[in-house]
């Protein structure tokens, strides 16, 4: 029962870190921060404390402290499945507390500008579709795809009527509490809460964008987010996306890939102030 009270308490005050935080007796998880392009990566992994290389298959961690808590950057390599297999062997090696995904995209709102940073309160997969039946000779239409919930049931997703709804995996709350508590540091644009929509696909038609606009919500594209959010959801841990436009084809927004640094400069100042909490508790 004093257990029970004790599980509730944490819950109400919000808190995101396990009960055994930082400096106590054992070692809470680290705070993991991917980026798929060394240019979203490497600048982050030279701000850190005491760093060390390692490099599982494909993939390079770089291990090393923040104000002296445990912080892992992760090179995840572009797209879903390099996503996908770079927080997999994250959550099995390190036991993160936290996985903040982050780095660049292209705009879907007019509205963001390029160096504008999107906060993902959920993403969504814009690589997983269901086509309608059509003949030889009848042609494609990608607004008639539906979306095709890939988690939604064990069986053919086209027997089951709930796959047809397009899944969000969403932000965990205090994690992206504590990524909002830090915009008022940023200079170079806004920064914003949004959604994020990923795919093996980078999309420069702009009807079709307008399309995911008007039908998913999305602020944003890139190629990485939902998958590592989706894995990162199986394991239970904390996730959040943070994505500064790089690009933005609806208002004539020029790619500039420096943007990549600016957003890994936002991420610093979010895990500091992580860190800042945990140390407080
Ligand atoms: N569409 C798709 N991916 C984009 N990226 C940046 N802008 C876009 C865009 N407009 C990111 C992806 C991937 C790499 C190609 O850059 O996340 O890692």
């Amino acid at each position: 029962m004093k257990n029970k009270t004790i599980v509730l308490l944490l819950a109400a005050s919000g808190a995101v870190f396990s009960p055994l935080s930082f400096g106590q007796q054992r070692a809470a998880g680290p705070i993991v921060v991917q980026g798929a392009m060394p240019v979203e990566a490497e600048r982050f992994a030279q701000r850190l404390e005491n760093p060390r290389e390692e490099q599982v298959g494909g993939w390079r961690f770089w291990h090393g402290t923040v104000d002296g808590y445990p912080v892992v950057v992760s090179e995840t390599l572009k797209g879903m499945s390099n996503a996908a297999a770079a927080t997999a062997i994250a959550a099995t090696r390190f036991h993160p507390v936290a996985i903040i995904n982050q780095g660049t995209a292209g705009g879907h709102d007019p509205a963001l500008k390029v160096y504008d940073i999107v906060l993902g309160k959920y993403s969504v997969n814009l690589g997983a579709f269901k086509t309608p039946a059509k003949a030889q000779g009848e042609g494609s239409d990608s607004r008639q795809w539906r979306p095709m919930d890939l988690l939604a049931s064990k069986g053919s997703a086209g027997e089951d009527k709930n796959a047809h709804s397009i899944r969000q995996f969403p932000a965990d709350g205090p994690l992206l509490a504590i990524a909002e508590s830090v915009k008022g540091r940023y200079k170079q644009g806004r920064v914003v809460e949004g959604v994020i929509g990923s795919a093996d696909v980078w999309n420069s038609e702009l009807d079709r964008i307008r399309y995911f606009r008007d039908s998913y919500h999305t602020s944003v594209e890139e190629m990485e987010t939902a998958s590592a959010a989706q894995i990162a959801a199986a394991f239970n841990i904390p996730f959040v996306g943070i994505r500064v436009l790089s690009n933005n084809i609806t208002n004539q927004g020029k790619y500039d890939p420096q943007t990549g640094l600016a957003c890994q400069d936002y991420v610093y100042q979010v895990v500091k102030a992580y860190v800042a909490r945990a140390a407080a508790k």
